[in-house]
């Protein structure tokens, strides 16, 4: 096997420099541990920013993805196949949505959104309404491409890479300042959003808030993409994360924990949105792609299992109060629904408080200046205690 240091090389000369990586090189694992070149071990509370829902190389899942391998790995969209027809069927079944565009990514499965809010409002408005505004929030995150970089609510996304894609309004979560927008600017197609802001520091939205918006959008024909891809498949203690407050989005944006650790995205439309996008509107070649499906499915079957979300939902009320147990005085806030956590500690950094938990054995994410824990949904109990331990010993 390669030691760390052949591993860091051949990294940093052939891979381009877009990564700030840790000095750790992780090779297998099992559930939320994760083991690296030396055969040290860790406690995942990252899931390798949520994708891992299932832990590292849960035995049904691996299962499928081999069979799925062995049998057939692709076969285009030219064809049907079994698989991915399966996995569209179970996330209808599941959310109430009628159909689904299958993406590879988060940042796909938006742009598939923002194509279909824009269409819809060109096909029924038509093209000299100009109707293709979308409202997204200030400090959102969307996304990587030129179009949902364009989308996210930062500055700091909003650099070098001009011109960026024009027809994104950000507005605060305030009720009236979204109403004032769409009014004074009249071109407003959607408003866009994640229910707690995941890369922004894990801010919540307020279902109160959520309920309003939905209700003044119903009214005004603006479509509600609800951006779900760190949010969604039970991490927040629900399956959907705006099932919380009860609204109902028009488009609904997954991706990370869908595949369970294989790249895969999901576009899912409801009655209003279902038949906007027709042939050759869009399209992916290895969207959908039947191992990346097989894996979705043992996913989507374990989290939609009896008592699994409430699970969730309990692990991360035990992680909030082990937290404070073991680190009160250290701790000004926690935010976050079930297993999608942010820290803010008073004595260090988030950034330092994660380069020496890992040190210690423990793997955590920051978000702005939070910690983020995303541990997967599968942790044990037993785990928790550990990591918290080690986390508890850095300070
Ligand atoms: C809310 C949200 N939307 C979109 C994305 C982009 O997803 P991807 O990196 O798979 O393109 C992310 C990734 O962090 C995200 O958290």
């Amino acid at each position: 096997m390669s030691t760390f240091n052949d591993i860091k090389k051949q990294d940093n000369d052939f891979i381009a420099n877009t990564y700030a990586r840790f000095d750790v090189a992780f090779v297998s694992g099992k559930n939320a541990r994760f083991i690296d070149e030396s055969g040290k071990e860790y406690i995942d509370f990252g899931s390798g920013i949520g994708t891992n829902s299932l832990g590292i190389a849960n035995d049904a899942w691996a299962e499928a993805v081999s069979l799925q391998a062995s049998r057939m790995q692709h076969c285009s969209n030219l064809y049907y196949n079994p698989v991915t027809a399966k996995l569209a069927e179970k996330l209808c079944r599941t959310t109430g949505m009628k159909k689904v565009f299958f993406a590879n990514s988060g940042a796909e499965a938006n742009e598939c959104g923002i194509k279909t809010a824009r269409k819809y409002s060109f096909d029924k408005y038509g093209a000299d309404a100009c109707r293709n505004k979308i409202i997204t929030l200030k400090n959102s995150f969307h996304g990587r491409t030129v179009t949902t970089l364009s989308a996210t609510g930062q500055d700091v996304f909003h650099n070098y890479f001009f011109p960026f894609t024009d027809g994104f309004l950000f507005c605060a979560p305030d009720l009236d300042e979204i109403k004032n927008t769409v009014m004074s600017d009249g071109h407003v197609c959607a408003v866009m959003f994640e229910t707690i802001q995941g890369e922004g520091g894990v801010l919540p939205l307020d279902d109160g808030f959520l309920r309003d918006l939905s209700a003044f959008a119903a009214k005004e024909d603006i479509l509600l993409i609800v951006d779900e891809i760190q949010t969604g498949i039970a991490r927040t203690g629900r399956f959907l994360s705006y099932m919380h407050s009860g609204i109902s989005p028009d488009i609904v944006t997954l991706a990370k924990g869908l595949g369970g650790g294989l790249p895969i995205g999901a576009c899912l439309f409801n009655e209003k949105t279902e038949k906007v996008l027709s042939f050759g509107d869009h399209g992916s070649t290895f969207g959908g792609n039947p191992v990346s499906c097989a894996g979705a499915c043992v996913v989507l079957d374990k989290v939609t299992s009896d008592g699994f979300c409430g699970e969730v939902e309990k692990k991360g009320e035990y992680i909030k109060a082990k937290l404070f147990e073991k680190l009160g005085d250290e701790i000004t806030e926690i935010r976050g629904r079930g297993l999608m956590l942010g820290i803010d500690f008073k004595s260090k950094p988030a950034k330092q408080i994660v380069a020496e938990a890992l040190k210690k054995g423990v793997v955590m994410l920051t978000a702005k200046q939070s910690v983020r824990l995303l541990p997967p949904l599968t942790i044990t109990y037993e785990d928790i205690d550990e990591g918290i331990e080690k986390l508890a010993s850095i300070f």
